[in-house]
Parts: C-alpha cells; structure tokens; sequence
C-alpha cells in the first residue's frame, strides 16, 4: 500500500531521532566492549547510524525544503552489556521489518534504495551481535537467548 508524502515525513522525523539514539546507544556500548574487535564492531554500527540518521536528514530536506532540526539524545544508561547486547538484536529486526515496509509503500526509486541499503544495514547489525555475545564468552544458544529475551 503507498504512504502519503506526509506520513513518509513523518516517518522520516521518527526514524532520524531512532538513528541518532542507535548512534549514541552503540557508542556508550563501544565504550563497555570486552574485546578490541567489539569495540571496533560497535563503532562501526554506531558510524552506520549516524549515516542512516543523516541520509534520512537529506531525504527529510528534499521533501520539506527545510532543514531537520534532531531533538538532543539524552545519554544512555547501559547496566548490563549483555542484555543490551540482545535487545539491540530485536531492536535491530524490528527496524529491518520497518524499513522494509516503506520500502514497499514508495515507488521513487532513490527513496526505494535509500530503504533497501538502510534495511540491509540493520540485517547486517542482527547477524553481527552473535559474535559481540560470543566474544565475551557467551554461548549464544539460539534457545537461551530466546527465553532470557522475553522474560
Ligand atoms: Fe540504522
Ligand atoms: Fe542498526
């Protein structure tokens, strides 16, 4: 089903601010990474947000003729690196399902690959977290992680 030019402006505010938190949010995991390569991981996701949050920017100006203005993202409170490791991989399917739903709603092709790369990105975020549990030891049991995901 198509989305109005108004709803994908608002979409557009929602997802800018989710990416800038997602930046800000990979950062402060960066920050609590065990190992040398989780830490550039986590960088790397956290680069991958910003750039999300600022091609969505670019689209918001291009519809608008104005310039978004991002509300601050107040700092994170992370208490635990692991349960924050696999929230982030549902954080991270739910916006890959999201982004995929406007993907099929638009029918500009620039706007279409804008989704599709974002898309892709958040799949490729998903499949890497396994291996940021792995790298602190976890057994990354997909059932275990499962039950203690829900609880
Ligand atoms: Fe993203
Ligand atoms: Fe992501």
């Amino acid at each position: 089903m198509a989305i109005t030019k108004s709803e994908l402006i608002c979409d557009l505010k929602e997802f800018i601010q989710d990416e800038l938190t997602d930046s800000v949010y990979y950062q402060e995991l960066a920050r609590m990474a065990p190992t040398r390569m989780s830490q550039e991981l986590l960088m790397e996701m956290s680069r991958d947000e910003k750039m999300h949050a600022e091609w969505y920017m670019k689209e918001y100006c291009r519809l608008t003729g104005r310039k978004y203005k991002p509300d601050p993202v107040p700092p994170p409170v992370i208490c635990n690196y692991e349960q924050a490791l696999k929230q982030r991989i549902l954080e991270e399917t739910n916006a890959y399902e999201a982004y995929g739903k406007v993907y099929q709603s638009v029918c500009d092709p620039g706007l279409r690959q804008l989704f599709w790369n974002t898309r892709t990105d958040e799949a490729q975020h998903a499949m890497r977290i396994p291996i940021l549990l792995h790298e602190m030891g976890v057994d990354c049991d997909i059932k275990v992680s499962h039950y203690s995901m829900i609880d």
